[in-house]
Order: structure tokens, then C-alpha cells, then sequence
């Protein structure tokens, strides 16, 4: 189709007027500017002129046309995706329809500079090369717009009949695109419709021009109408700052919808989907032979690590070329990170963790470890007019988590622990190089800043990507600028990594093995205590087991609290067997509990209701019970003997051992 539609892209250069393209039949260019000024009501755009973007497909396939709108200037911002997309199309469709419904139009010319001093530079496009005298089309309560000279509109909107927004249907993996979208990176808007009644004649129109108050309420581009769970401006209006930088995405879903990034997991999870959202691998049967082939094989470890033999790391980037670079003796590096939000951990912060020290075990490599004490205060940061700020509190904070993070038994002589608050000078020029490589427009869309993050927040990600540069770390890794990195991270860290592997190659020599692009390995979330939805908070109490809990805190909250799947009575449960997905006490067993045909037995038993051992709820969660007791307290013994200045050490920076 006529997509490469000349006139369209000869835009300002010309010296000479520029030839007229063939016109629209009457009710398309009628319903262009319906379309066009209810663009301008539900999305915020300008109207624009009508003419350039208006592609002549009428030609092939009558009645119908396609028209172009870019958002640059759009007032309603940032967009949202897919579902919301969808509801934004269906609103600007009504809204065209609505304004479709008997409005008369006027047609008139007027000399440019009157036209511009009455009216404003909204009603043509700035760039465009204006004739002298404008013909203008107005469509009461829509628009104001100038059109081209060869159009013929109908006389009134009604004529052109129901407009109608047309998609292609669209094969799933196909790389074309539908024919009615929003494309927010483009920053466009594709429209492609048909019109009911393609043989409206056109009329001679005359009439009345708009007063100049009709006029500047068309071209007011926040007068914009309400589309239900989409307008997203409105709803970050009065956001205080720490709460500012939430993603599009949760502004958008309704409760009980799946929402994951960096600062909220909410709803049920469905992994695949984010595997597919993500655009990030699912880990596959072979590669989890690679990598036992390399670990195991070496003789390091006894067995893959349970959460890759369960699927609990699930999705990687690259995970495969740094097995490759492996396979050939080549090192790299394992990079992770905590934000110190509170002095108590819980055992969900932990598993990253335990898998790093996993991986570090396995493969025999030097890790880095991120304290984001400057992140926690940025989001959750406070000022008392008469004590100041808590900045301090954070700096604590790091210190008492670096405890619990080292009791999981990381090789000190290759692991290095740094503060951000401390450690900042050392980054900085790689700071200073990727926030020139990262636009506002990138960072916005990946973490939906808004107008009342603080800049500190707009800042930050850029200190989380730098890590994954070895020349960050010119001490620890005695100045090798090639050292490939690996990320373990849960999967709503991403975002920070999918941005930092795009411009990664501006920050390593140009023979970086990965072209500096951080390789990562995912991992599902943990899911609270209360319900397997989401993910462990330590905001609640009850939905979390702390390191520092108690063997009778921790007998308590799981008697207590632990969702259970299984079923009312004892003979329901008999019968039916329980629902271990909802199961919280089964669910952590499959991370804690190492014995794989011992979880087998309890999955069999408890989830048909038949066994001896495993049958109920009640037996499950004493299991439970058994193994987390264990496992916390040989935590606090570990960590207890963990001082200040043990940590200090950790936290020098210094030359590592690999
Ligand atoms: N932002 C993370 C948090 O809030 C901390 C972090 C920093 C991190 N760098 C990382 C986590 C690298 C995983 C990998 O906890």
C-alpha cells in the first residue's frame, strides 16, 4: 500500500509550493478532521493539519483511509501500553462518532497572519510551508484546522455516516503491524478507518468562522476528554514524590491485575507473560545442561542449584554466551544489589542472595554487591523540619543488611560490598556517561517518571546500571575493561538492565566479549505468607518471616497465617486433594526444601489427599515449620558473630582474588 506516500515526507525543506496530492472523497476528508479533533480531546494532541498525513488508500480499498498523528506536544502523558492502548482507541473512536453526530462545517479562507493572530499556530502544523492565504475548516465543538486547497468537505459531519477504526488482524510473532494503533515509542498514533457513507457528496461550503473564544477552546489541547482508567495526567496530579516514579502499567490495571516493576509486584504473576512483555528468554532444559555440564562438571557444586532445578530462576539474557565464554575458559563477573530499606530482612530478600552465592560457589568468580542507600532514600526518604533529614538512617541500614547478606557465606576474597553513598566517586564517570546516553523520554518510559518525581529518582538508574561496566570496579578487578557481567536479580529489576544493555556498548572497549551488555538470570518472586499472590513485603508483618524472628515467631505466623490450599474438611481433603498453586506453606517448601523426593512425596500426597505423611494442611506446615526453623537459626548464629568492622572489611575497596 501507498505507505511511502511522497507527499507525506516532503516536509519543510521545499522552496517550491509542493504539488497537491489527489483529493479525498468528501466524507473521508469529513471524517479526517472528526478523527483528527477527537485526537485532540482524548489523547491531547494538536490537531494539526489534515492534509499531509492522510494516506490515500481510498484508492484501493474505497471508502476507507489511514491517517497519521505524531504526539510530539501531546498533553496527556506518559502513555500507557497495550491494554490501555486498546481502551484509548476505543474512546477516541466514540469521541469521533460523538463529535460526527450533525455538526455543521464551515469552510473559509483568511490571510495567514490574520488567521495566525486571531486563531494561534495550533491550527496548522508550524513547520509546514504555508501558502498566504489559509483555507480553514471548522467543525463546531471539534476542530479548527487548515486543510488543503483541492479538499471538498460534506456539508455536515453526519454525512460520512458511522466512522468506524478498522485493525488488521494480526497473526501472533508476525512482524507487521495493526492498522490502528498507538505507538508510543514512535511517538505516533495510526488510525485506519472507513466511513459509512462514502458517496456523501460534497458541498460548497461558506459559513461562519469560530469566534475567537470557540476557536481557542478547539485548540486548548488540555481540554481532554475522560476516558475511564486511562487518564493517567489526572491520576499523577497530587502524587507525592516518593510515590511519583510508578509505572504506567499500575496507573492503568484495575485490582487483582498483574503489575510488576522495579517498585510494585502486585496480582496473580503469570510468568510467561512476562517472559513475553519482557522480551527476556524462558531458560531452557539445554541450557540448564550447559550450565551443569560447566558447575557441576568442575566438581565445585554436587547438583544444579534447586530454584534452577525448579524453575525458580526461570528467564535470562545472554545466560548462553556467558556458558559459551565459560565453555572456552573465560571469566566474568556476578553483580547483584539491596536496597536497604529497613534494618529487618526477610527471607524473601535473602533468595537473591543465596543464589549469587550459589552461582559464585559454582562457576568460582568475583562478585560486587550493590547497596543502594541513596535509592531507599530518594523513594522512602524523610525530612523533619526539626531534625532534618534520615539520610544517616539508610547508611545504617546498609551496614546491618551487608550482615545478613554476607552470613550467606560468600568468598571474601572475591566479593566486594559497596555503599553507593561511599563508593559514588569511583562510578562517576560511568554515571556521567550513561546518563548522556539515556533520554528523558527512554527513562520515562521505562520507569514512568512523572512531574513530581524528585530528580534524584530520574537520576538513579543510572547508578544501579553502572556496576555491570568492570572499568566501575578499576580497583577490585585490577583494571580489566573486558570482564563480562553477570546479573542475578528478581524479574522486576529488569527494567533497569533492558535500558542499561541498550546503550552498554558506549561504556567497554569495542572487543568487550558481550559488548558490554550485562547478561542476567531471573528469578520468580516469593510469595507472601498471606496468599501466593505477589510478593513478600516487609510493610506487613504477618505476610513476611524475618531473620530475626523468633522459632516461636516463626511456628506462630505459619500456624497463623499460611495460606492454605488445602480443602475444609478432613474428608473434602481426602477426596479432592489440596490446590497447591494457592498453597503458601507448599509453595515456599519448593524453595527451601532442598530433597527433591521429599517435596515430590508432599506434592503427590498433599495434592491428591491421599498418604500417610503428607496428607493435610496441618502436616504440610509443620514441615515447613521444621525446615525454616533450622534454616533461620543457623542464619543468626552465622550472623551474630558478623561485627562492624568484619563488615568494613568486606566493604574496602581493594584489590579481588580471581
Ligand atoms: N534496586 C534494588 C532494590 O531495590 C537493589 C539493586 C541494585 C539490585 N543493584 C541491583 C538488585 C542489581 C539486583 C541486581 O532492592
Amino acid at each position: 500500500m501507498a505507505e511511502g506516500y511522497p507527499e507525506a515526507e516532503a516536509k519543510p525543506k521545499a522552496k517550491k509550493p509542493r504539488p497537491l496530492p489527489p483529493p479525498p472523497p468528501p466524507a473521508l476528508a469529513t471524517a479526517s478532521l472528526l478523527v483528527r479533533g477527537a485526537a485532540a480531546r482524548v489523547l491531547g494532541l494538536s490537531p494539526g493539519p489534515c492534509g499531509g498525513e492522510l494516506q490515500p488508500i481510498w484508492v484501493t480499498e474505497p471508502g476507507c483511509s489511514k491517517i497519521t498523528m505524531s504526539f510530539e506536544g501531546t498533553s496527556r502523558e506518559p502513555f500507557p501500553k497495550e491494554d490501555a492502548h486498546n481502551a484509548l482507541l476505543i474512546a477516541l473512536e466514540a469521541e469521533t462518532n460523538r463529535l460526527a453526530a450533525g455538526g455543521r462545517i464551515a469552510v473559509f479562507e483568511m490571510d495567514k497572519a490574520d488567521a495566525e493572530k486571531k486563531y494561534g499556530e495550533d491550527i496548522y502544523e508550524p513547520k509546514s510551508q504555508r501558502p498566504d492565504r489559509l483555507r480553514l475548516a471548522h467543525l463546531p465543538g471539534a476542530a479548527l484546522v487548515e486543510i488543503p486547497n483541492n479538499w471538498s468537505l460534506c456539508a455536515s459531519t453526519s454525512d460520512c455516516g458511522k466512522i468506524e477504526f478498522l485493525a488488521r488482524e494480526v497473526e501472533a510473532g508476525s512482524k507487521k503491524k495493526p492498522d490502528t494503533m498507538i505507538m508510543a515509542k514512535k511517538k505516533q498514533v495510526f488510525v485506519k478507518f472507513s466511513v459509512g457513507n462514502p458517496d456523501a457528496p460534497a458541498a460548497d461550503i461558506g459559513g461562519e468562522m469560530p469566534s475567537e473564544d470557540e476557536a481557542k477552546a478547539l485548540t486548548d489541547k488540555s481540554v481532554r476528554v475522560e476516558v475511564l482508567g486511562v487518564d493517567v495526567k489526572d491520576e499523577a496530579k497530587e502524587e507525592p514524590a516518593s510515590k511519583a516514579a510508578k509505572s504506567v502499567t499500575e496507573e492503568v490495571k484495575a485490582e487483582g491485575e498483574m503489575v510488576v516493576d522495579p517498585w510494585s509486584v502486585k496480582g496473580k504473576i503469570d510468568y510467561e507473560k512476562l517472559i513475553r512483555d519482557f522480551g527476556s528468554t524462558k531458560i531452557s532444559d539445554d541450557l540448564l545442561e550447559r550450565i551443569r555440564k560447566i558447575t557441576v562438571g568442575s566438581g565445585r557444586v554436587s547438583d544444579l542449584h534447586c530454584w534452577l532445578r525448579r524453575n525458580i530462576f526461570f528467564s535470562h539474557r545472554e545466560l548462553d554466551a556467558i556458558c559459551a565464554l565459560q565453555e572456552k575458559g573465560k571469566p566474568f563477573y556476578l553483580y547483584t544489589g539491596r536496597g536497604p530499606s529497613s534494618a529487618a530482612m526477610h527471607l524473601g530478600h535473602l533468595l537473591p542472595f543465596m543464589f549469587t552465592q550459589w552461582l559464585q560457589k559454582a562457576f568460582d568468580v568475583p562478585l560486587v554487591i550493590q547497596m543502594t542507600d541513596d535509592e531507599k532514600f530518594l523513594w522512602k526518604g524523610e525530612y523533619d523540619p526539626e531534625k532534618g533529614d534520615n539520610l544517616h538512617v539508610y547508611k545504617r541500614f546498609t551496614i546491618e543488611n551487608a550482615k545478613d547478606i554476607i552470613a550467606c557465606g560468600f568468598d571474601k576474597k572475591k566479593t566486594f560490598i559497596f555503599s553507593d553513598l561511599e563508593y559514588v566517586g569511583h562510578m562517576y564517570p560511568n554515571i556521567v556517561r550513561v546518563w548522556k546516553a539515556i533520554t528523558y523520554n527512554t527513562a520515562r518510559g521505562a520507569f514512568g517518571f512523572v512531574g513530581e518525581s524528585n530528580i534524584g529518582q530520574s537520576a538513579f538508574p543510572a547508578v544501579q546500571a553502572v556496576p555491570s561496566f568492570p572499568s566501575s570496579f578499576n580497583v577490585p578487578f585490577k583494571g580489566d575493561q573486558h570482564l563480562p557481567c553477570l546479573i542475578p536479580c528478581a524479574i522486576d529489576q529488569d527494567p533497569y538492565f533492558r535500558v542499561t544493555r541498550d546503550i552498554a556498548h558506549k561504556l567497554v572497549p569495542k572487543d568487550h566479549p558481550l559488548k558490554g551488555k550485562p547478561s542476567l538470570i531471573h528469578c520468580k518472586f516469593f510469595p507472601p505468607l498471606t496468599g501466593a499472590e505477589g510478593k513478600m513485603a516487609a510493610s506487613d508483618e504477618n505476610s513476611a518471616i524475618f531473620l530475626t524472628d523468633t522459632p516461636e515467631d516463626i511456628e506462630k505466623k505459619i500456624t497463623k497465617y499460611a495460606f492454605s490450599g488445602g480443602r475444609q474438611t478432613a474428608k473434602e481433603q481426602r477426596e479432592k486433594g489440596a490446590d497447591l498453586d494457592a498453597d503458601v506453606s507448599y509453595q515456599w517448601l519448593r524453595f527451601f526444601l532442598d530433597d527433591d523426593a521429599e517435596l515430590q512425596k508432599i506434592e503427590e500426597q498433599y495434592g491428591s489427599g491421599q498418604g500417610e505423611d503428607y496428607w493435610s494442611a496441618g502436616q504440610v506446615k509443620k514441615k515447613l515449620i521444621e525446615v525454616l526453623k533450622q534454616m533461620v537459626k543457623k542464619h543468626q548464629e552465622i550472623r551474630a558473630s558478623i561485627t562492624d568492622e568484619e563488615v568494613a572489611e568486606w566493604m574496602k575497596v581493594r584489590e579481588l582474588d580471581f
